[in-house]
């Protein structure tokens, strides 16, 4: 084969097409409801939009953005996440004028040169929500229950909801002084990379997939004992209210995510269905972007779901894939007879009916045997007999019982379409 796909990067083709179409529109009713509205963001953004609301010492920008210079030698680069491009737009576009809380989500695809594994892609695609203008953490209960009410209409069991609260400017400090304390000159068996971090990110070392590193973090002190005031109160409160609405979910005080940009509420949705890389939706509270971006102080929440991940448990918890099938195949012999399918099939296929035609003058057999693996309902026969009797031989495959039909009354004859 001259052409492949790139490496870590996919097609998405039938039938499991048909899962993501029908994940996408389960996503736009359920977050509908709950008043969020589309909005569709550039791919490509200035490269210094990601890294400063990412943060210059993640893994995201040192090791896995796509940054290219364009014609100009301006410095773009393709989009790792969803959540920094809609707050540009946010304040680009002075959203924050209409009334709050604003609601956006969005669906489309990611890039981030990740070493690619199951579940890990280099262009893989998302569904986030992000809500602007609202601190309290009513809004956090909703946006969880959201999630939760999402993955139940995908009839999706056996979901770990984890949450964490990692404070906020006020408090995360004197976390980040103890937990470099804790690790105090042991830092030489951490990995590279956390050693460089040691230093001015020190959260990320909670983050580290490296054995050495979860060795050396064991028994770290944990960030939900260092909060202030309000963020104790903001989290209880957040824990009460998932209670309320009977969300079961653990609380995980390592978890403090990929991105810098998270204040206060952190949460991830897991599954054991899924490899190693097991999160299947992930999000928090970012009350501190907006303003750092230029625009005015707003508190905001939202999530992105892993869409790969979630198609892979679907594909391995359900298996009836639903894959459209043709209600009428038209098996033809003769030129006269595929004029004649062809001229009836565009007549019903105008009525929104799914038809399928023989082609390549096969024999009737092999025409029939095609329509089977199209999982057709009915083939209609059409051959000089036919033609000169005006009557139409049909058969339903699934049960074998077949008759005849005027060929006029085929475009009345709604009761044959019904499965
Ligand atoms: P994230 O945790 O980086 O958060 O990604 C969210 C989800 O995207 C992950 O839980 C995972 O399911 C999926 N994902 C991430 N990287 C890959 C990859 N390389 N291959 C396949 N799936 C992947 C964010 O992106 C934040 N913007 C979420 C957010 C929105 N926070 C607030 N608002």
């Amino acid at each position: 084969m001259k052409y492949t796909a790139l490496k870590g990067i996919h097609d998405i083709f039938p039938p499991d097409i048909y899962i993501w179409k029908k994940v996408e529109s389960v996503a736009e009713e359920v977050l509908s409801s709950y008043g969020f509205h589309e909005i569709r963001v550039p791919i490509i953004e200035s490269t210094d939009i990601f890294i400063r609301s990412i943060g210059e010492t993640t893994d995201i920008v040192e090791k896995e953005m796509y940054t290219f210079p364009d014609k100009a030698g301006r410095s773009i680069t393709l989009r790792p996440e969803g959540t920094a491009p809609v707050v540009r737009s946010y304040i680009e576009n002075h959203l924050y004028n209409m009334p709050s809380p604003q609601k956006f989500f969005y669906a489309g695809p990611m890039f981030r040169y990740e070493r690619p594994q199951k579940g890990r892609f280099r262009q893989f695609y998302q569904i986030g929500a992000e809500a602007f203008g609202a601190a309290e953490p009513k809004l956090d209960a909703e946006i969880i229950s959201m999630l939760k009410l999402f993955l139940e209409r995908l009839s999706l069991k056996e979901l770990n909801f984890e949450v964490n609260s990692i404070g906020c400017e006020m408090c995360r400090p004197d976390y980040k002084k103890a937990l470099t304390a804790f690790l105090g000159d042991r830092t030489d068996a951490l990995c590279p990379d956390c050693q460089r971090r040691h230093s001015h990110n020190p959260l990320r070392i909670l983050d580290c997939k490296v054995n050495a590193c979860i060795e050396l973090r064991k028994g770290a002190p944990q960030v939900t004992n260092y909060l202030c005031k309000e963020c104790k109160e903001h989290f209880g409160e957040l824990l009460a209210l998932l209670k309320l609405l009977n969300i079961s979910h653990i609380i995980n005080p390592n978890m403090v995510r990929g991105l810098d940009y998270y204040t206060r509420t952190t949460f991830e949705v897991t599954s054991e269905h899924l490899g190693a890389q097991k999160a299947v939706a992930a999000g928090g509270r970012y009350d501190r972007l907006v303003e750092e971006f230029g625009g005015p102080p707003t508190p905001a929440i939202g999530f992105a779901i892993g869409m790969e991940r979630l198609v892979e448990i679907l594909k391995t918890c359900q298996s009836e894939l639903e894959t459209p099938s043709p209600k009428i195949f038209f098996a033809t012999i003769g030129r006269q007879a595929d004029r004649e399918g062809l001229s009836i099939a565009e007549k019903l296929r105008s009525k929104g009916i799914q038809v399928e035609l023989g082609y390549g003058n096969a024999s009737l057999k092999s025409q029939i045997r095609r329509a089977d693996r199209l999982n057709a309902d009915y083939v209609f026969i059409i051959g000089e007999d036919e033609l000169k009797s005006g009557r139409i031989k049909w058969k339903k495959l699934k049960d074998a019982s077949h008759g005849e039909i005027g060929i006029g009354e085929i475009e009345s004859f709604s009761g044959l379409f019904q499965s």
